[in-house]
This record gives structure tokens, C-alpha cells and sequence, in this order.
């Protein structure tokens, strides 16, 4: 980096010469031990540049140069308590905890005498901090600022250079640059750097600023007694310094995560407490934890996370009495007769049930008991799944065991708890279900059988809110009580996530809690699975809220406070759709791709929309004046058109929105073109077939699909531009969908939004 020193280019004029980019990250600036002979100096230079800072002032030099310090404060500069004498206050000083008091307490007495304001932030002398310094800042509601970034300006020889890389080296998004105005050596060397600095970082996309400003910036309300080394950022911002989750949801539902005894009385348990008000066991309270040899019950280390849990005020849920996993195999093994399945059945979950009574507030007494999509959700019984208490017991397994539950704590609110439920077929068997058991039975206990469905809710980036409104609106409807059990939202693999995945995911949490609150009358609590993805159970996806580090994501800040993280990055969120480019040309469509094809670029048609990497491939296009001509080729398939619905087929899907208007919902202009890999069409709308044109070959697991797509409402020009997508459905051998590949349009809406697609340039020659 070649770095120019002096005013120079960085001065205001030097400022004009350059166009700094649009600031996409900040960082503030600090200054320590002042007030003193350069401060004059040092405010001209910041006012030169047009910086604010943030000035850790000396008690006691203050109340020597009142006029230096006012100018400070008047110049817009924010001050901060640095002790009264400069005295050891931390672990290396022989201060007592009286003569800290006294020496924060002068400090912020004089500063708030000569500038009206009282500081709230405070920086030790020597960065020594201890536990008896850390409690009288708290006491006196100021926070502790340390120094993420620092100049390491206060080193005898150290050069300007070396100052300036020292900041420029280590500067990061909500970073906090720590310089001297005053120090044993040079101080001018310090001063020179500043603009330097200044002038490097603006380049890079940083708005400097000070650290009340940084901590505005990032929505962070810094809280007394807690050390910032670097604020609010998603990137920094360790889970136990951020705000407490819990505060942001009083009076709108609980707010849980799931923990394992052995965490009772570890850090991670501060931390759990600090944001969560309910607990889940994440596996301790499950039948092969609680029973895994029959009359045996092993409650020790489940008592042990509970009591503990409870002390600290927390509230448990208990999860879970029957599943179809995790359980031992002597309750419901193959052949065992109905009558020895109830009653294995019974045993477990009354004394269960009855040994947590009083301390749990719930229980999710059913677990994942519908099957996935299920085809005729109207018959619930039909919609069960073929688990070993069904096989055991039969479809009414499902009231005997919540009736047995009900008896043995009568006091524990009874759920329903399961997966997917945002698809509406298992939502509707699962409401059908509910709404049976309850009208059946109205008075247990003074109420219906059934409490509560639980949502357990791993989902994922392409997860539609939508429906998860619907899902959430069907169950409220039943009046029961509605939560969200297990929530998280896989973004990324091998434990890697992008920028933007950070981002989307935030974004995914954002419209989840949005809703959350909208309903909030109706839910009793959101419970997330796993603290950190480190120890999420889908660790590899980086599903949750705090990273391996336990540094706060971009999706807690989306939880802590979801409209303005959308407000905040609406603008990362919008996606650059991808720009390929269509060839001119008329080529013959039929089975053998014609040789005008050959030097058309292909565009690949393989962003993965399901958790199945199926079939995959490319596209290319050609136009004329009239037609759109479009090959795709199809690699990896395992060819099955058994399904009815076309779209679970083995084919290939084209969308067309003619004016590239990017329209949410389709208009004349816009189309879905449909083939299978034989040659078989459907398109929506159906209007959309006149004139269309297509051929498919098949070679092994792969197959070729050409089409002319007839131009609806333009004729399009040279270097003109279309909107384009392209689709590959593979089904599985059973002839489900099972994966899905597109060029640009990850939504998964395409068939009725355009406005996610891709752009295809017309080219001529
Ligand atoms: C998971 C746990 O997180 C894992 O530690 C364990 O190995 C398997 O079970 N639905 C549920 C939870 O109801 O109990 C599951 O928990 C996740 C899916």
C-alpha cells in the first residue's frame, strides 16, 4: 500500500480529489489522555478531515484546562472518563475500591461541570481492568471501552508508519481505534498519522465516527459494567455482551433454547440465561434418557438441569413423552401386543409426567406422529405415521396418550409437537387431528384434551413466511395455544456461511419473529434449537443465532429487533440477478440439437432450491425476431414421470417475462414453459402453448429438451433484454420431486413472480 503522509490529498481539498465509496461499515475513533498542549492542534487536524472522536479525558487535567476541554466538547466530540489521575485502577494497581469510587466519581463530576454532560463511557488507564473497577463502572452506569484497534501509539520508537499500519492492519466494521493525544514520545507523529488513517479507511468503505455515534450506528445501547472492545457488530459482539434477547419480548411470549445438563453452571448457562427465559432439554428429558431399561428410570442429570435451570428463574418445557425416535425398544418393539404397548406406554409418561409436575411448564406429550405431505390430510388417522405405537396400539394411541398425560399433571399445558408444518397438507391433517381430539373431549381438566401445537420449525433460507402464516392462522383458529418449539434456519454448509448468507438468514429470522409479534396474543413461546452453531444439531448448516465463537450473528440482531434490521439491509438484500445472453439465430428444433447451438455460451442451471442435489445442467438460447429458441440439457437424472403433478416429473421449466418488468405476480407478457424429458408440455398459463414448439432426447440419465417459445407481446431487438429462468424438477425413483436446479431465480417462485429471474441480453453478431 503506498501511503502518503502530511495534509496533502487527505486534507478537505485532497477530500474533493477523491470519491470515497458509499461507507458500508464503521469504526470509531478515540483519543486518550487528554486535555493537553496538542489539543488545539489535534482538533484542527479532525476538524480539517471532519471527524468526530470520542476524547478519554484525565479528571484532574480537565479541572486544569476547562477552556480546552469545552472546545473539545463544543467541537462535537464526545468525552469519556479516564480516571482522575491517570492512577492504576486495575488488576496492576494498589487502588482500593474507595479510591476508585472517587477517582471515576471527580472525573465525571468535573467533566459534567464544565461541559453539562455527564460521560457514560470509561476507559482504564493501562487498559487494566479487574472485577472491583469493573463493578464500580456498572455502579456508576457507565460502560467499559477497551481497544480493539490500537495504534500502539504510546511505544518509544515507534514511526508514523507504524502507526498507520498498526490501525489500517487491524481496523474491522465496528471497530474502535485507540491514539493518544498525548503520550511519553513524539505526539506530532500521532497527529501526522490521523489523516493518513483517516483518508485509508474512507477508502476502504468506512464512515469513522465515535464510539456513542459507532454504538447508535449498530443499534447496540451499550449497558454499564460490560467491556466493548468493539460494538454491536455481527462480527463482534460476544453473546454475552449483547443485549438480552429476553428484554425484547416481554409481554409478547416466552423466549427459549435448548441446553443438556452438563451445561448447568458453565459459562454457556450465563449466557443461556441472559437472552432465554425457558428451557428446553435438548435430549435429556427423552425417553431413552429417562427410561432406557423398562421400570428404570434415570432422572438424575434431568433433575439436575431442571433444578438448576429453575433457580435462575427460568422456566422449563419438557419435551418429549412419546416419539417415534429416541426411544428404547423394548416399549413398542415389533409384535408386541396392544394391551403391553399401552401399558409401557402409561407407565412412562405417568411417571414422567408426575415426577417433573410442578416444574415444567409444559410438555410436548406427542412428537412428529403425521407423516410428511401427507395426500388426504382430511383423514388424520390415515395421515399417521406408520410408527411403532401406531403399529402397536393403533390410531387412537394419539388420545390415550395425552389423556394419560393429562391425569398425571393436570397442571402442564398438553402439545401436539411437529415439523414442517408449514406445508399445508401436513398442517391441515395435523388441525384436522387436533380439532377431533378436542370437540371429543372439552372438559379434561376443566379444558380440551389438547393445549397447544408446537411448530417445530427448522427451516431455511427458502422457507416462505407466507406459509408459515398460514399454518400459524389455521392452528390459533382451533383456539389452542400456538408455539414455536425448534426453531432454526440452516444457511450455508460446511459450517461455512457467505456474507450474504449471514445476511439472508438475519433476513429469514427478521420476517419470522415480524410475524411472531403480529400473533403474539396467540403464542405462548419461540424456542430456538441450539445456542451456537457450533453446537447445533445442524452444525454444518451454521443454523443459529450466535456463532462457534458465541459472537452474536446478523441473525440475532434480526431477533433483537426485526423491523430495523430490514430497514438496515434491505439494500444487501436485493439480489443482482445474473446477465447471460441469447444468440441470434433460427435453428431447426428436433431431436439432434442443431449445429447453430455450438457456438451459443451455455448458462448453468445449478443453484440447488431442495436439500436433494439432483438433477443438473445448462441452457442456451437463440432468438429472432419471432421466437425465443431455448436447448437445455439435463445431466444426472433419474429419469420418472410417475407422479401427476407434471412439475414432480423429470423436466425442465422455462420462464419468460417478455418486458423484464420483474412484476410479483404474472402478467400478459409472462410465461412457464414446461417439458418433460418426454417431449411431454404444460404451461401456465395455458394460453402460453399456442405456438410453442418442442423435441426431447433421452441418452441414459440424460436428456436434452429443445424449444421455440413464440414471442407474446414484443418484437425484440438487438441488445435488448428479457427476463429468463430456467428450472430442472428431478423426481425420485418413487416419482416425488426431490430436487430442484435454476439459473438465477432461488425463490422458488417463479412459476407466479418474475421478479426474481434472471436477464438475458439479446445479442446480434
Ligand atoms: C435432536 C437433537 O438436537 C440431537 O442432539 C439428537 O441427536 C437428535 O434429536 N425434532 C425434535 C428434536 O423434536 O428432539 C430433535 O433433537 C430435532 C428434531
Amino acid at each position: 500500500m503506498a501511503l502518503v503522509l502530511g495534509g496533502g490529498c487527505a486534507s478537505r481539498e485532497g477530500q474533493g480529489r477523491h470519491q470515497y465509496p458509499v461507507p458500508e461499515m464503521t469504526i470509531a475513533i478515540s483519543f486518550d489522555d487528554g486535555p493537553s498542549e496538542k489539543t488545539e492542534q489535534l482538533l484542527a487536524v479532525l476538524r480539517e478531515n471532519n471527524v468526530k472522536a470520542t476524547f478519554f479525558l484525565v479528571g484532574q487535567l480537565v479541572e486544569n484546562n476547562p477552556e480546552k476541554t469545552r472546545l473539545i466538547f463544543t467541537e462535537g466530540h464526545e468525552i469519556g472518563n479516564h480516571s482522575y489521575g491517570f492512577e492504576g485502577l486495575g488488576k496492576n494497581g494498589k487502588a482500593g475500591e474507595a479510591a476508585i469510587r472517587e477517582s471515576l466519581r471527580a472525573t465525571s463530576a468535573i467533566i459534567k461541570e464544565t461541559t453539562g454532560k455527564e460521560p457514560v463511557y470509561f476507559r482504564a488507564p493501562n487498559l487494566d481492568y479487574s472485577d472491583t473497577l469493573t463493578g464500580v463502572v456498572k455502579d456508576m452506569g457507565m460502560s467499559l471501552i477497551g481497544a480493539g484497534v490500537s495504534g500502539r501509539d504510546w511505544e518509544a520508537d515507534i514511526s508514523t508508519e507504524e502507526i498507520i499500519s498498526n490501525i489500517l492492519g487491524a481496523a474491522k466494521d465496528g471497530g474502535i481505534i485507540l491514539l493518544h493525544e498525548r503520550h511519553s514520545g513524539d505526539t506530532e507523529r500521532t497527529i501526522r498519522a490521523v489523516p493518513v488513517i483517516v483518508h485509508e479507511l474512507r477508502l476502504r468503505g468506512y464512515e469513522i465516527v465515535s464510539v456513542g455515534e459507532l454504538a447508535k450506528k449498530k443499534g447496540v445501547s451499550p449497558e454499564a459494567g460490560i467491556r466493548y472492545d468493539s460494538i454491536g457488530n455481527a462480527m463482534n459482539g460476544r453473546a454475552d455482551n449483547t443485549p438480552p434477547l429476553k428484554e425484547s419480548y416481554i409481554n409478547q411470549f416466552l423466549i427459549g433454547n435448548v441446553m443438556s445438563p452438563g451445561e448447568t453452571g458453565t459459562p454457556r448457562f450465563d449466557i443461556l440465561s441472559r437472552h432465554f427465559n425457558v428451557i428446553t432439554a435438548e435430549n435429556a428429558m427423552k425417553p431413552s434418557s429417562l427410561q432406557r431399561e423398562k421400570g428404570i428410570f434415570t432422572f438424575e442429570q434431568a433433575d439436575r438441569m431442571v433444578d438448576a435451570v429453575l433457580a435462575q428463574g427460568l422456566k422449563v418445557h419438557g419435551h418429549t413423552l412419546a416419539w417415534h425416535q429416541q426411544s428404547p425398544d423394548w416399549m413398542n418393539h415389533e409384535g408386541i401386543s396392544r394391551s403391553e404397548a399401552m401399558e409401557n406406554l402409561s407407565a412412562h409418561v405417568k411417571t414422567v409426567a408426575a415426577h417433573f409436575k410442578g416444574r415444567v411448564i409444559s410438555w410436548d406429550v406427542l412428537n412428529e406422529a403425521i407423516i410428511d405431505n401427507p395426500p388426504e390430510p382430511a383423514d388424520w388417522r390415515a395421515s399417521l405415521r406408520q410408527s411403532p405405537w401406531y403399529k402397536a396400539i393403533g390410531p387412537d394411541y394419539v388420545e390415550f396418550v395425552f389423556k394419560t398425560a393429562r391425569e398425571a399433571d393436570p397442571g402442564a399445558k398438553l402439545y401436539y409437537n411437529d415439523y414442517n408444518l408449514d406445508n399445508q397438507n401436513k398442517a391441515l391433517a395435523v388441525y384436522n387431528m387436533v380439532r377431533e381430539l378436542n370437540e371429543k373431549n372439552p372438559d379434561t381438566g376443566g379444558r380440551p384434551l389438547i393445549d397447544g401445537v408446537g411448530m417445530q420449525g427448522h427451516y431455511r433460507l427458502n422457507t416462505n413466511t407466507d406459509n408459515v402464516r398460514l399454518s400459524m392462522e389455521r392452528f390459533i383458529s382451533l383456539g389452542v395455544e400456538l408455539s414455536i418449539t425448534e426453531l432454526d434456519i440452516q444457511a450455508g454448509s460446511d459450517s461455512r456461511q457467505t456474507d450474504r448468507q449471514l445476511v439472508e438468514q438475519g433476513a429469514v429470522y427478521a420476517g419470522l419473529f415480524s410475524l411472531f409479534r403480529e400473533y403474539a396474543a396467540h403464542i405462548g413461546r419461540v424456542s430456538i434449537w441450539g445456542l451456537d452453531d457450533g453446537s447445533s444439531w445442524r452444525s454444518a448448516a451454521s443454523p443459529c443465532l450466535f456463532d462457534r465463537e458465541l459472537k452474536a450473528k446478523p441473525a440475532f440482531y434480526a431477533v433483537l429487533n426485526p423491523v430495523s434490521f430490514i430497514a438496515e439491509n434491505s439494500i444487501k438484500l436485493i439480489r443482482e440477478a445474473k446477465q447471460g445472453e441469447a444468440s441470434y439465430g433460427t435453428p431447426v428444433i428436433g431431436p439432434n440439437p442443431d449445429p447453430l447451438w455450438n457456438n451459443v455460451p451455455a448458462l448453468p442451471v445449478d443453484q440447488y432450491l431442495m436439500a436433494w442435489q439432483g438433477a443438473s445442467g445448462t441452457v442456451k438460447a437463440l432468438w429472432d425476431e419471432k421466437n425465443l429458441y431455448v436447448l437445455v440439457q439435463v445431466h444426472n437424472a433419474e429419469l420418472n414421470k410417475a407422479s401427476p403433478n407434471t412439475y414432480e416429473q423429470d423436466s425442465v421449466e422455462v420462464f419468460i417475462d417478455e418486458d423484464n418488468q420483474k412484476t410479483s405476480f404474472f402478467r400478459k407478457d409472462d410465461g412457464q414453459y414446461r417439458v418433460n424429458f418426454d417431449n411431454e408440455t404444460s404451461f401456465n398459463p395455458p394460453s402460453a402453448g399456442t405456438g410453442f414448439v418442442s423435441a426431447a432426447a433421452v441418452r441414459e440419465k440424460s436428456y436434452t429438451v429443445t424449444m421455440t417459445i413464440p414471442f407474446k407481446t414484443i418484437v425484440p431487438a438487438a441488445d435488448s433484454f428479457i427476463g429468463f429462468d430456467v428450472q430442472i424438477n428431478g423426481a425420485s425413483a418413487q416419482g416425488i420431486r426431490q430436487s430442484v436446479a435454476v439459473w438465477n431465480d432461488t425463490t422458488g417462485n417463479s412459476f407466479q413472480d418474475t421478479s426474481g429471474y434472471g436477464v438475458l441480453k439479446l445479442i446480434k453478431n
